[in-house]
């Protein structure tokens, strides 16, 4: 199986791209995991939709050729951050590549909540028509603190998310059957 993961932040030492890289390893014998970099997405354009970039149609084709997207998203002022904003814009117009598409999503916040609002408002998004994505249900993975949970090399050192994160893989993946 192959999966994408879109990670919400394009700082070089982010904890969400930390997360994703953890689920990466981790499960590298369940599925293969690509992580996307929004870094050099250009802006979303009404006007050249069309005739898209080649960064925006290579994004794209990748999310295509994928059995299930991995969103994890840090929270900014209270939603989703703009370049992850951005990215939905361009997936949700012309081929529409997320169309029945499974998702799955979790976050890592140093905040206490752990990206609560922002997976709510992206929980919204994938309901609208220009995504239309089934999404992994009940299995909420909000990462609070993070900051205290990797350790200077970026590696998730937390047992008890560990542990929750392996839990709820095996349900992702009990949940993916339906799509086959
Ligand atoms: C934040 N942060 C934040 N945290 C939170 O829990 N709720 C919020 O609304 C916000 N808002 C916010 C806005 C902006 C512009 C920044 C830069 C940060 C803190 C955020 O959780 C923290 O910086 C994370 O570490 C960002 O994720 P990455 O980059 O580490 O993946």
């Amino acid at each position: 199986m192959k999966i994408v993961a879109i990670v919400g932040s394009i700082r070089e030492k982010s904890l969400n791209l930390q997360l994703a890289q953890h689920i990466q390893k981790r499960y590298a014998e369940t599925f293969e995991l690509e992580i996307l970099s929004l870094r050099d997405l250009p802006m979303y354009n009404q006007d050249i939709e069309l005739d898209a970039p080649q960064a925006v149609i290579d994004f794209k084709a990748k999310v295509n050729a994928a059995d299930a997207v991995l969103w994890v998203t840090p929270e900014y002022n209270s939603t989703i951050p703009g370049v992850l904003g951005n990215a939905i814009d361009w997936m949700s117009r012309v081929d529409k590549v997320m169309h029945g598409k499974p998702s799955i999503m979790m976050g890592a916040s140093m905040g206490a909540m752990g990206t609560v609002k922002a997976q709510m408002h992206l929980r919204d998004i994938l309901f609208a028509s220009g995504l239309n994505s089934p999404l992994l249900p009940m299995n909420e993975v909000y990462v609070g603190s993070a900051h205290e949970k990797f350790d200077s090399e970026g590696h998730l050192t937390d047992e008890a998310t560990i542990s929750f994160l392996d839990t709820v893989i095996v349900n992702f993946m009990q949940w993916m059957k339906q799509f086959k």
